[in-house]
């Protein structure tokens, strides 16, 4: 799969299900549905997916062909990345990247010039990406997360 064949999009309500399932199986989290949901319903607008635009309705008996999502948020007054995946065997194909592009451009349309985001320390492959994507590295939480991993906080000017 290119990237040409990619549309990015605002998610529609039918598609929260997918993209909780698709936030719990490849996102290490303790969100539940619940809070996923929440944030759904305070940030819709920013909560965008990646679909192949060369598969019309032809999804192989799948609810969905949501290929990758991201999850945005308003924090303190400022863009935040609550979340993103891409599916496991589309990955490395700028479906991220597109993602990641789309997001800030929705941020900045809303008058937010920079956006943050938490990770975790072990996640290497998502600092790489981050990093590709001039997110700079500010500093360090401890114990962060539910099961005591420590996050790194991550910011772009936009
Ligand atoms: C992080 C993630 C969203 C990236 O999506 P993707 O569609 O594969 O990313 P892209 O193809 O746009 O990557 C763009 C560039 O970022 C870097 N990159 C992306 N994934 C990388 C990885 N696993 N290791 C090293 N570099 C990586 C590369 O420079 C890549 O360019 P290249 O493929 O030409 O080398 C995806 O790996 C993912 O869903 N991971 C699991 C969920 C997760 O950890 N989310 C982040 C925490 S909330």
């Amino acid at each position: 799969m290119t990237a040409r064949g990619i549309e990015i999009r605002k998610a529609a309500d039918s598609e929260l299900r997918d993209i909780v399932s698709m936030w719990k199986r490849n996102i290490k989290t303790a969100n539940t549905a619940t809070d996923i949901v929440t944030l759904y319903r305070y940030f819709k607008k920013y909560f965008l997916v990646a679909t192949p635009t060369d598969m019309g309705n032809n999804t192989g008996g799948a609810s969905s062909n949501i290929i990758g999502f991201v999850a945005g948020a308003v924090r303190n007054g400022h863009g935040h990345i609550s979340g993103i995946a891409v599916d496991n065997e589309c990955r490395r194909n700028e479906v991220g990247r597109q993602l990641l592009k789309a997001e800030a451009a929705n941020f900045l349309a809303d008058g937010f010039d920079r956006v943050t985001l938490e990770v975790r320390i072990s996640n290497t492959g998502a600092i790489t990406f981050y990093e590709t994507h001039g997110y700079k590295r500010m500093y360090t939480i401890k114990g962060y997360y539910a099961d005591g991993e420590d996050a790194i906080v991550y910011e772009v000017k936009i």
